[in-house]
């Protein structure tokens, strides 16, 4: 292997990072609307900003990289990763703790020099504080440079009173017209799902909905991590790893990581889609385990002949309506393929009810009534998932395409 392969291989983990929030802008892609969106908000004094969505989607990296553009700009960024034991005097602890309080000390005796004295404002924080300690403390540091206060994870706090007091202490920066700004954000599906009395706060609250990525921006991850490597990823190879990745970046990093990986070490500079076919048993390998466990969980039987991994599989590759959603007529076509014979609803109706359950996970949620149910998958990470076993489980003899036929038959050069 020569040296600059070598070279490539170890610069792999800075390309692609499934398991870190990007930090860096030069590795961040595309979310120009939303990034567009934060800024204009907290430009306005009174606002504040919530970002909101699914798991994996890219919020804290979107976080990470305006927080550096608005330290670049002066301003004090404060970041808090809340978690489940936290109140709101600890949350406000940990936020106030970044930001620090200058004054000047004279110590007695005419000839001694005043000393500087930086101190974090959390020591002024009451043992158990309220949201006037809070309002008043971020009042006197905005005095200088305007404050963002980054609130991340804000969906694991259990203490709900401890969330209102959070939506007290927005409202009271809003109404004294801080300069500070709070960024809420968290794992939901509304914001209404995310922010105890998010009624008496309406008003002051800009509201992001973090969608999932489109397959230019997906590309763009690629493009990215491609340059850092100095390789290719060859146009089959983009199109396969967006159709895989649905838009969750997780993917796409994981998929870019594993078949650039194949890649360098059969020396080659091009992915194609025959490394991203052997990137795949490796990314399934690295997946959360969580959701490998729901996968065993889901489809575990020990009646032979049982179909739950290619009911599983048919219901990841419908077609979804435009809220993510699929229904049972929509899974007909696949499963067809897959089991090779023509399939009613009425044979796999149990299936998708059984995945509705908590002994299988469960993986969806159901929506609607009877006769017209709607079927979404819990956790983005589970689909994508799903898919890639297929693959390489070879459960889609038929649904494959000719390239990945030759490929199999060893026609297609790696
Ligand atoms: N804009 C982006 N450009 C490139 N990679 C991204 C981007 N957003 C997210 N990612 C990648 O996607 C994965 C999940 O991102 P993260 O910010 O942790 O999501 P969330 O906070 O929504 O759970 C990480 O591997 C991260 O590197
Ligand atoms: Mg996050």
């Amino acid at each position: 292997m020569d040296a600059s392969v070598i070279a490539k291989l170890m610069r792999l983990n800075q390309a692609f990072t499934p398991g870190a929030p990007v930090n860096n802008a030069d590795l961040f892609a595309g979310r120009l609307t939303q990034m567009h969106r934060i800024f204009t908000a907290t430009g306005q004094r009174g606002f504040h900003v919530v970002l909101f969505g699914e798991r994996g989607v890219g919020k804290t990296s979107l976080a990470n990289v305006a927080s550096r553009t608005f330290q670049q700009h002066g301003q004090i960024v404060a970041r808090v990763t809340c978690d489940a034991g936290d109140t709101f005097t600890s949350v406000w602890r940990k936020a106030l703790r970044e930001i620090t309080f200058n004054s000047q000390r004279t110590p007695a005796g005419f000839a001694n020099p005043s000393e500087h004295l930086t101190t974090p404002l959390s020591e002024y924080l009451p043992a158990v504080a309220n949201p006037d300690d809070v309002r008043r403390l971020l009042e006197a540091a905005a005095r200088e440079r305007p404050v963002i206060v980054v609130l991340d994870e804000f969906d694991r706090i259990q203490d709900r009173q401890s969330a209102t007091l959070i939506s007290d202490t927005i409202k009271a920066l809003s109404d004294y017209g801080v300069n500070a700004t709070v960024l809420i954000i968290g794992v939901a599906d509304s914001v209404e799902q995310l922010i105890e009395g998010h009624q008496s706060i309406e008003r002051a609250l800009v509201q992001i909905p973090m969608p999932r990525m489109s397959s230019d921006e997906i590309r763009q991850i690629l493009d990215k991590g491609s340059q850092v490597l100095g390789i290719n990823f060859n146009i089959q190879a983009q199109e396969r790893i967006i159709e895989l990745a649905q838009g969750v970046p997780f993917v796409a990093h994981l998929l870019g990581l594993h078949s650039s990986d194949a890649a360098l070490r059969a020396g080659s500079e091009v992915v194609n889609a025959g490394y991203v076919r052997l990137g795949i048993e490796a990314s399934l390998d690295q997946w959360h385990e969580s959701i490998k466990r729901d996968y065993y969980a889901a489809t575990k039987s020990h009646q032979p002949g049982n179909i739950y991994r290619e009911v599983l599989l048919a219901c990841a590759l419908a077609e979804l309506d435009e809220l993510g959603c699929f229904t049972p007529v929509a899974v007909r076509e696949p499963l067809s393929q897959i089991l090779n014979r023509d399939i009613d609803i009425a044979n796999f109706a149990q299936h998708l009810k059984a995945f509705c359950e908590p002994d299988r996970g469960p993986v969806f949620v159901r929506d609607g009534q009877h006769r017209r149910w709607r079927y979404r998958f819990v956790s983005p990470l589970m689909r994508p998932y799903v898919v890639m076993r297929g693959y390489v489980d070879g459960l889609r003899a038929d649904g494959s395409s000719e390239e990945e036929r030759q490929e199999r038959s060893g026609k297609l050069d790696l």
